[in-house]
């Protein structure tokens, strides 16, 4: 069979994040003009399952790394399908940046199961590949909510609440489809500086141990901004949108995830006039948004430039 590729989107959380680790909800959109893709072609034999993923700065052969993420991810796929025995070459890229809160581990992850499934003409529904994709980001993350995985392999805008059941191992989700009624038009300001999420969500966790009255309030005030960013979405109510977006990103300085390039960088947007800015993701690095109407949007991005952002990317959210 000749080669075949498969890809995957990145992903934005627009509000939520770390406050859906403890149970309150999150919103996110997949964006598809930024993605990751797979390519699967036939190995020599014997060779087993082997890696290229230029990107990542990594080559390798599944059997001499088992523990790598991406070969417990592709092994654990064989192993669904019940095929014990395969000589495939996997090509990944990303145009995404790498370790910056827009999901680039969940995207991989997707277009790699996408292709392993296409490659063996299996059909698979974004809830099972979101399922193979979460367990694989388990590596990563240690604790994620899910959310990345489940808007990549979805594939469109959504609510989400994790459902935390005391003293088990697993959890379930809520997941609905989100009602967006005006285009979002989005200008998005990557700091450089590479997020680990597992850090900021350890110290999260570490700061609610310490003080669980104050952390609670925290994480309910950013679920109560959740809820009406969902509604100023559904209205098509830009500018209530904007103010949501500070009043979250206030709440996530809060908590202790901004940083000083964050923080920057956000400021630098709202001079420019954006509608509201804050980061997104795990935060400590990684990227923030602004939420901009058509005529702002290059007068954001260059200002985004000039306050040292590494990679500014204009995108626009459909409506659904
Ligand atoms: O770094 P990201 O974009 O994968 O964001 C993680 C989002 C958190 O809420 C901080 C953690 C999680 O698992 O949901």
């Amino acid at each position: 069979m000749s080669a075949l590729i498969q890809s995957a989107p990145s992903k934005l959380i627009l509000c939520g994040e770390h406050a859906v680790v403890y149970g309150q909800p999150a919103l996110a959109v997949p964006l598809g003009d930024l993605r990751a893709y797979a390519e699967v072609s036939a190995g020599t034999p014997g060779s087993g399952l082997s890696f290229v993923a230029p990107d990542l700065g990594e080559a390798w052969y599944a059997h001499v790394k088992p523990e790598h993420p991406l070969s417990e991810l592709a092994l654990a796929v064989l192993a669904f399908f019940g095929v014990t025995q395969a000589d495939l070459v996997l090509r990944l890229h990303a145009e995404i940046p790498l370790a910056s809160g827009m999901g680039s581990g969940a995207a991989i992850g997707t277009a790699l199961v996408r292709a392993l499934a296409a490659w063996f003409d299996q059909e698979l529904p974004p809830t099972q590949i979101a399922e193979l994709v979460y367990a694989s980001e388990r590596r990563f993350h240690g604790t994620p909510s899910g959310i990345d995985n489940t808007v990549v392999a979805h594939e469109q805008a959504i609510w989400y609440v994790r459902h935390v059941i005391p003293g088990a191992q697993t959890f379930t989700a809520t997941i609905e489809p989100v009602v967006i009624k005006a285009p979002l038009h989005l200008v998005i300001g990557d700091t450089g500086v590479r997020s680990m999420t597992r850090l900021p969500v350890g110290a999260v966790r570490e700061a609610w141990q310490a003080d669980p009255p104050r952390y609670e309030a925290l994480f309910a005030a950013i679920g109560q901004v959740v809820h009406r960013v969902r509604t100023a979405l559904a209205d098509g109510n830009q500018q209530f949108l904007g103010a949501l977006f500070n009043e979250n990103q206030a709440l996530l300085e809060e908590i202790g995830v901004s940083s000083p390039e964050l923080h920057h960088l956000v400021a630098a947007a709202r001079q420019a006039g954006a509608l509201g800015a804050k980061l997104s993701g795990a935060g400590w690095g990684g990227v923030m948004f602004a939420l901009v109407t058509p005529d702002q949007r290059s007068t954001v991005a260059q200002a985004l430039h000039q306050a040292g952002a590494a990679r500014v990317i204009a995108t626009t959210v459909a409506s659904t």
